[in-house]
């Protein structure tokens, strides 16, 4: 598919989603997170993606937050239908995404970017990456998740200092934090992403959504994360992965999954 906004491409069982407005410093505007949104529609239904990668392009940015040219002027009403849309488009879709995907977080990230970061199921950060919450600079809050999922990451005392200091931490802070997990330099930021999406992708792909939905579960109201693991530890046995991963271990050999 042809996108505007973005870059996509699969291989070897790896899709990269990037994030192309390199002169806006890869602003969220509405088109590019309608164009998101359809990127990692089309990965997650292709049955050979087994694992997404979203990154920025260029050295300076992941995403320097959502276009603030284009809300400046929108009333309550819209302020309100703009983070709902985005959360479902594009976060919380991300989120909930039965793919794993890995922000490859190369530079500013930004509100939204950070936001979008954060929906990823988990971050590498460049070493030159500098993470940050500033809408309370704009007289705005965040919007796409931020208030809820930075706390999540690094606990509400860090999460309050960050959203009402408006202020950046560099990424040993993020990683120290638990806001990334590693952090590498910068040139060989998407080749780390890769060897750990290798390493992903050797592993039954279903058993992987089902440990997505069930971390998630945590997370939702009302629903209790150990009942909802339960189910879904239940439900692998009677996948085809689960025939085929047992199998191969009592026949010491590596397993073929079928993604079944
Ligand atoms: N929305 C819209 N445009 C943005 C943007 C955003 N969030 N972030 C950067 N840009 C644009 C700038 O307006 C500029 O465009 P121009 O060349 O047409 O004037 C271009 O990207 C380059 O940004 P610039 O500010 O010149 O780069 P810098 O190196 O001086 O500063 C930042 C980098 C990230 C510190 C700065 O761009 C910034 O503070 N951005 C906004 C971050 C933010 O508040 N995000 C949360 C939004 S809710």
């Amino acid at each position: 598919m042809n996108y505007e906004n973005i870059l996509a491409e699969a291989e070897g069982g790896i899709g990269i989603i990037t994030i192309n407005r390199p002169t806006k410093l890869n602003a969220l505007n509405k088109a590019t997170i309608e164009e998101l949104h359809n990127a990692f529609k089309t990965f997650n239904e292709d049955t050979a993606v087994k694992v997404i990668i979203v990154t920025g392009s260029g050295e300076k940015a992941f995403v320097a937050g959502a276009d603030i040219a284009e809300f400046a002027n929108f009333s309550v009403e819209e302020g309100e239908k703009l983070a709902a849309k985005g959360q479902e488009l594009l976060f919380d879709f991300v989120q909930n995404l039965a793919t794993p995907v890995i922000a490859a977080v190369n530079g500013f990230a930004l509100g939204g970017g950070l936001e979008l970061a954060m929906a990823a199921h988990f971050r590498i950060a460049s070493d030159n990456a500098k993470m940050g919450l500033p809408e309370v600079s704009l007289g705005v809050i965040p919007g796409y998740g931020g208030t809820q999922r930075l706390p999540q990451l690094v606990g509400k005392g860090r999460a309050m200092e960050m959203i009402m200091t408006a202020g950046m931490i560099g990424a040993e802070e993020a990683k120290a934090w638990g806001l990334v997990n590693h952090v590498v330099p910068q040139p060989e930021l998407v080749e780390y992403c890769k060897g750990l999406a290798g390493k992903i992708l050797k592993n039954s792909s279903v058993a992987i959504a089902k440990a997505i939905k069930a971390v998630n579960a945590n997370y939702e109201d009302g629903v209790n994360g150990y009942e909802a693991e339960i189910k879904a530890f239940g439900e692998s046995f009677g996948t085809e992965d689960f025939k085929e991963g047992t199998t191969a271990f009592l026949e010491k050999r590596k397993a073929a999954f079928p993604g079944k």
